[in-house]
């Protein structure tokens, strides 16, 4: 994936960033150049899973690239036509929402926007608590979206979280790729 520009944007599912950034790293590894996007919670956000201001030095560390965190920032994406596909990795429940829902608030949701406009592929890697609750009918919708695709995914925790779905982050890197030719990678469910 030498020759690609890909946009990277995680939301703040802060329980996944770990997971995500080992894979974000695999990603660089390909030769593709990266430019990070965070949304505005996942970019000032301190929890217990880490401090803001750490991630931010590792992503920028791992990319080379400033981390788009606005609308402004993020706007130029679409006319400039930035990328040759977008990651969404993690997807809250919130920004699942908002792509289904046409919304367009955050440096995350003007990314997908522009770059659905320029019919180039956006790949989404679902984690949230209500996938097969409240977020089920977004994820539904977005399925049938073309240009859409989704890193697999499948119930992290059947017994305890009986509602929450999580993509197989591993499978990041194989996804975009399968993605830029057009197909979803499959088994999409696991
Ligand atoms: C510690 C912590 C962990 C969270 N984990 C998740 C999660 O795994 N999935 C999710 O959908 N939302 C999670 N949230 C809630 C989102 O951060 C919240 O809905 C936020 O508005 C998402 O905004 P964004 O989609 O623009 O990043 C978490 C919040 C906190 C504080």
């Amino acid at each position: 994936m030498k020759d690609k520009k890909i946009g990277f944007a995680m939301t703040g599912s802060f329980c996944t960033f770990r997971r995500v950034i080992d894979e974000l790293r695999i990603l660089a590894e390909t030769g593709a150049t990266i430019l990070p996007i965070m949304s505005p919670i996942a970019y000032e956000t301190d929890t217990r899973f880490g401090k803001a201001q750490d991630f931010i030095n590792e992503i920028k560390a791992i990319t080379g690239h400033d981390i788009i965190h606005t609308i402004v920032d993020a706007e130029p994406i679409g006319p400039k036509n930035l990328f040759d596909a977008l990651v969404i990795a993690p997807c809250t429940g919130n920004t699942l929402a908002k792509l289904a829902g046409g919304i367009t608030d955050t440096s995350v949701t003007m990314a997908a926007k522009a770059t659905l406009r320029n019919q180039k592929p956006v790949i989404v890697a679902v984690s949230t608590n209500d996938g097969l609750g409240g977020s089920g009918k977004n994820i539904g919708h977005l399925l049938n979206v073309q240009n859409l695709y989704f890193v697999p995914y499948g119930q992290d925790d059947p017994v305890h979280k009986t509602n929450s779905l999580v993509a197989d982050m591993s499978q990041i890197t194989e996804t975009v790729h399968d993605a830029l030719m057009g197909t979803q990678r499959q088994p999409v469910i696991f």
